[in-house]
């Protein structure tokens, strides 16, 4: 999808769809003006008849407009005008993208920011361009068909490629976890991530395989890998756009590339949409892919922990204890607390790799979903300055997440009167942050916020704004921590 912007008026340009923006008040933008004006009050008309609304991501097509040379008028709904944020710009331009996106269209422009900042265009831009890609990978007939061209009335060079930059990685984090498991598997998640290396100038990419990782004591990662063919990996990518000194930011990500349970086997209902739980990674990978794309004068390493949990003759088994790399021993009373275990291992990496503060991301529990719904991410911290720089990072981006405690009576429940800690709590009460919990005891001591995106990472059902499937949530807010990071 190719990204430019336009001065041409709006009732003259010649492309397949102009887009206009309307909020709830009614009170028209002044493209919304030049359209109403040109087609002889027809906006004014039908929202007097209550036919649009300006209700946030209401999409309304309108056809043979009088006086505009664009084939089709869309009016798309931003809500109150005192709502407006990043987060309502991308729903909308997202919401307007994929309703064009059901045909074929070669040129669509948006006339929507007469009033945005920069950083709400650079939103609407990239929500265009997540809006029109479906998960219709495999299909013959597509759901949807990316817009040829976007236009984009009034942003400037910088917002337009930064806009575009974020949107292919979201769609990048997407597509990967769209990708059914036996194409997306450790082994070939760390070869495209290789590949893509060429085009996107990481500084290094670094892959462990099962020996390196045996050489390097991971033996938590490895114990989950072990019960599938498919030999596990972890992989490593460094950004280093600052100075050689700079702090380093580790960005963490759960990599299972199919969550059978293990031996602790999940109902078929569960184990459905599993190929889901490499979400963490893709994230990570998605964002490292914009960071590098964008030049962010900062230090960063991605960490992608990969294996995938299944069963056989060699699965790792319940009252099992494994050591992870910190010396730490696990006792296993639970094989579907995979990712716990992945993390742990990974976790350490980032700390003996030298990062100053970490992030993991991780479709680590169903209790978080219970918690908070689909679309709400958890976070759990070690240290509330940093989880608050997370949090303001995802508000600014209007992506959900809301915060768990981390008493430490929680810690208690990870007790094991085997090993140092076992992988599951007492019960199933607060599992999120038992499963947190036990996170903390990997990154000695260092900042770490522990994101858990198990709702929000994968939509079942299609929303007005974006396909179901793989949403590619939280690339945005880790760009965000990015660009702010100042140490
Ligand atoms: N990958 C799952 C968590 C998950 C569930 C993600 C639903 C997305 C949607 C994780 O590995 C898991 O199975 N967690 C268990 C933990 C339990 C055994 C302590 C869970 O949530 O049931
Ligand atoms: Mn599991
Ligand atoms: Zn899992």
């Amino acid at each position: 999808m190719n990204v430019t912007h336009t001065d041409a008026p709006i009732t003259e340009i010649d492309v397949d769809a102009v887009v206009v923006g309307l909020h709830c008040d009614g009170r028209l933008s002044p493209s919304a003006t030049a359209v109403d004006e040109a087609a002889g009050g027809l906006m004014t008309r039908l929202f007097e008849r209550n036919e649009i609304t300006g209700k946030a991501g209401e999409v309304t097509p309108l056809l043979a407009v009088g006086g505009v040379r664009a084939a089709q008028v869309v009016v798309v709904g931003l809500g109150a005008a005192g709502d407006f944020d990043n987060g309502v710009a991308f729903r909308a331009a997202a919401a307007a993208a994929r309703r064009l996106a059901a045909k074929e269209r070669q040129q669509v422009a948006f006339y929507v920011d007469d009033d945005w900042s920069a950083r709400q265009s650079e939103s609407g831009i990239c929500g265009a361009m997540v809006g029109c890609v479906g998960q219709d990978l495999y299909r013959a007939e597509k759901n949807r068909h990316p817009i040829g061209e976007i236009l984009w009335a009034g942003a400037d060079d910088a917002t337009t490629t930064s806009g575009r930059i974020i949107g292919e990685s979201v769609n990048l984090t997407r597509r990967w976890v769209n990708e059914p498991p036996e194409k997306m598997y450790p082994e070939s998640f760390a070869e495209r991530v290789v590949e893509l290396a060429g085009t996107c100038q990481f500084d290094e990419v670094v892959v462990w395989d099962e020996k390196r990782l045996e050489e390097e004591r991971c033996g938590a990662l490895l114990a989950v890998g072990r019960g599938s063919v498919r030999p596990s990996r972890l992989v490593m990518i460094r950004h280093m756009g600052g100075a050689q000194d700079d702090p380093l930011l580790a960005l963490v990500g759960k990599g299972v590339t199919f969550d059978s349970g293990g031996l602790s086997i999940k109902p078929s209902d569960g184990m459905k949409t599993m190929k889901l739980d490499m979400s963490g990674a893709a994230t990570v990978l998605g964002a490292m892919h914009a960071i590098s794309r964008l030049k962010i004068p900062i230090n960063v390493i991605g960490l992608m922990g990969l294996v995938e949990n299944l069963l056989s003759g060699d699965s790792y088994k319940l009252g099992d204890v494994l050591t992870a790399r910190n010396g730490k021993t696990i006792e296993v009373l639970n094989t579907d607390a995979e990712g716990r275990l992945v993390l742990a291992d990974v976790l350490c990496v980032a700390v003996d790799q030298g990062a100053d503060k970490i992030i993991d991301l991780a479709t680590l529990t169903g209790a978080c979903v219970v918690a908070l719904g689909e679309d709400v991410a958890g976070l759990m911290t070690n240290d509330q300055d940093w989880c608050d720089v997370v949090s303001s990072a995802a508000a600014d981006c209007g992506e959900r997440a809301w915060q768990l405690p981390m008493f430490a009576e929680y810690s208690q429940q990870i007790k094991s009167p085997v090993a140092d800690i076992k992988n599951i709590g007492e019960g199933r009460w607060g599992g999120a942050i038992t499963a947190a919990k036990f996170l903390e005891e990997f990154v000695d001591g260092k900042p770490w916020t522990h994101i858990d995106i198990a709702g929000p990472a994968f939509a079942e059902k299609d929303k007005p704004h974006c396909d179901g499937g793989g949403t590619g949530a939280f690339v945005r807010t880790l760009v965000e921590v990015a660009r702010g990071w100042d140490g």
